[in-house]
């Protein structure tokens, strides 16, 4: 398999094993309300792991429906608690089981801000017909509310 580079400075083949993980970690959700299984995989440089690191999780619904947990912020909490506050995030696949396109939700855009530079962190996210679409979080999420605290 050709590897090239891809416009964010990640290989193609790194993307590529980034959207598979995302799409294998989407079997283990837990959504029996919408039925529509979501998976994501961060890519993350962390203190003391010499290279970037992946790291993944899924939907997880309540019967309290606003309770439901996304999948991207599942893979985020599994982050802070392996690797500490420290953590940033290069990029983030999301995939899942339904073939429908999906992207990142508000709140999962948020949240990936808060370990992020939007400039330069990838979201790569299904779109209609099997495709992958990306963009930056900055594109995803302009005029992003910040903390100001005086
Ligand atoms: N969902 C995610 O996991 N990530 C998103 O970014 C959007 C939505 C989940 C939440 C819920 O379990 C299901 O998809 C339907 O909204």
């Amino acid at each position: 398999m050709t590897d090239s580079l891809h416009v964010s400075g990640l290989s193609t083949t790194l993307i590529a094993d980034l959207k598979g993980r995302a799409t294998a970690i989407a079997e283990s959700s837990y959504s029996p309300y919408s039925k529509f299984r979501v998976g994501a995989a961060i890519l993350l440089e962390a203190p003391g792991q010499p290279e970037p690191v992946i790291v993944t999780g899924c939907n997880v619904e309540n019967s309290s429906f606003r309770l439901t947990t996304c999948a991207e912020q599942s893979a985020i909490a599994t982050a802070v608690g392996l690797y500490g506050p420290e953590i940033q995030i290069l990029a983030v696949a999301v995939a899942n089981l339904n073939n429908a396109a999906s992207m990142p939700c508000g709140a999962c855009r948020q949240t990936i801000l808060e370990f992020s530079n939007p400039e330069t962190t990838w979201i790569f996210y299904p779109v209609e017909q099997g495709a992958t679409a990306e963009a930056t979080l900055a594109a995803l999420l302009p005029a992003a509310f910040r903390l100001h605290q005086s």
